[in-house]
């Protein structure tokens, strides 16, 4: 079974980018881990990164046919887009979004999330962890839904 590990914009630049927020692994290094997880967990998974909308929601209808579980951090996208809320809308498998720092401890317009309406589980403050906090918590929310 495959999972789909979905980054939105400036995500690319981790490490680099405001790193007392974010930390100093890099997105390669988020990716490394997370294969390395998900192979323990029995799972292949797809990783992607994009500073597009189209492109996340592109990925998004792809897991419909491909995938289980999406762990997504859409980035800024998460406080602006109906338009991927819709899209997850649309998918059946467990949603686990995450966000490597603590939204809610940040400016208001971070406290809003439209994801969170369909995400079955979030995951934020965690530093790049949460990734692997997020996939785990995939792979269980699955495997609960084959029982
Ligand atoms: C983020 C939090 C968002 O508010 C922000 O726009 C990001 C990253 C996080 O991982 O903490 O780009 O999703």
């Amino acid at each position: 079974d495959t999972i789909f590990v979905l980054n939105g914009p400036n995500l690319n630049l981790l490490g680099k980018r405001q790193p007392h927020i974010y930390g100093h692994e890099t997105l390669a290094d988020v990716e490394a881990d997370c294969r390395k997880l998900a192979g323990e967990l029995g799972y292949d998974i797809r990783f992607h990164q994009s500073n597009a909308e189209h492109q996340i929601i592109d990925w998004i209808h792809e897991a419909r046919e491909k995938a289980v579980g999406i762990v997504i951090n859409p980035a800024a996208f998460t406080h602006t887009s109906v338009a991927i809320l819709d899209a997850l809308n649309t998918f059946e498998g467990a949603v686990v979004e995450v966000h490597i720092s603590n939204v809610h401890k940040r400016e208001s317009f971070r406290h809003h999330s439209y994801v969170s309406l369909r995400a079955d589980g979030v995951i934020a403050g965690c530093g790049t962890l949460g990734y692997q906090l997020g996939l785990r918590s995939v792979v269980e929310k699955v495997a609960a839904a084959k029982e």
